[in-house]
């Protein structure tokens, strides 16, 4: 795992959107797993500086990590909505080549297959943005989440539903039910990236780099990846114990690419 500490979110936007920047130039038809929440704001507001600026995403594909059963694509509490207005119109993605799980439906268990299906048939998720939540879940894979899980529907933990809660106008409105991209799902993608900041983070992200690989903390998963990189900014990163390591490694990667 490569844990890049930066001092700010403004760096930590930066780092990330770098390296989705590579991708696009490596790969111009490339596909990315597309967190919501907080965390990736501000890689997205920065990859949509550099799209403004002449970066071309157009042959972009999208796959969210989750939404909620129950809120149709045009409810603007819905993931399907903030992928539409912080996503696929501000880094001029096609609208068509950007897809977020159905949460509303008569089979949800058959939209879940087809989901694994879409991604399959897209050649897979290249970089794949992740958020972490305070108990370490991914997507909404909350703590006992299989490893092996795949797209489907799962129940929000407590925690998940009040933190949540500022997105509703209740906490009682914040729906019980998601569907979200399975762990097995997310660690099929070629490179995963991880984004926290904030001190209410530091816990879970040093569970996931430097706990044990547990289904109590979903993200641990990620130490099994072979190329997953997690961006974090100091708070973020203040309960990690090999902070001094990362930050050795990161100045010598750092030392080597200015080398070239
Ligand atoms: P946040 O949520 O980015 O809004 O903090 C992350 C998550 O719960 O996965």
């Amino acid at each position: 795992m490569r844990v890049v500490i930066c001092p700010d979110l403004c760096a930590v936007a930066t780092a990330a959107a770098d390296i989705v920047t590579e991708l696009v130039g490596r790969k111009p038809q490339g596909t990315l797993g597309l967190a919501t929440g907080s965390s990736p704001l501000g890689l997205y507001a920065e990859l949509a500086e550099r799209v403004a600026a002449g970066l071309d995403m157009s042959g972009f594909s999208g796959f969210a990590l989750d939404e909620y059963v129950g809120l149709a694509p045009d409810d603007p509490r819905s993931y399907a909505h903030v992928i539409r207005t912080q996503v696929t119109e501000p880094l001029r993605l096609k609208p068509e080549n950007v897809h977020v799980p159905t949460g509303i439906g008569d089979d949800l268990d058959a939209e879940c297959l087809a989901y694994e299906d879409a991604i399959r048939a897209a050649g897979g998720i290249d970089i794949q943005i992740l958020g972490i939540g305070r108990n370490g879940h991914l997507g909404f894979n909350e703590p006992t989440s299989s490893f092996a899980s795949r797209t489907r529907v799962a129940s929000l933990a407590k925690w998940t539903r009040q933190d949540n809660a500022r997105y509703f106008s209740s906490p009682e409105d914040v729906p019980r039910e998601c569907v979200t991209q399975g762990l097995g799902t997310i660690m099929a993608a070629r490179m995963t990236l991880l984004i926290a900041t904030g001190v209410a983070k530091a816990g879970a992200v040093a569970r996931a780099v430097e706990g044990p690989v547990s289904a109590l903390c979903p993200a641990s998963i990620l130490q099994h990846h072979e190329n997953a990189v997690v961006v974090i900014d100091e708070e973020a990163a203040g309960e990690l114990a090999l902070v001094d390591y990362y930050r050795d490694t990161q100045r010598r990667s750092v030392r080597d690419t200015v080398a070239g």
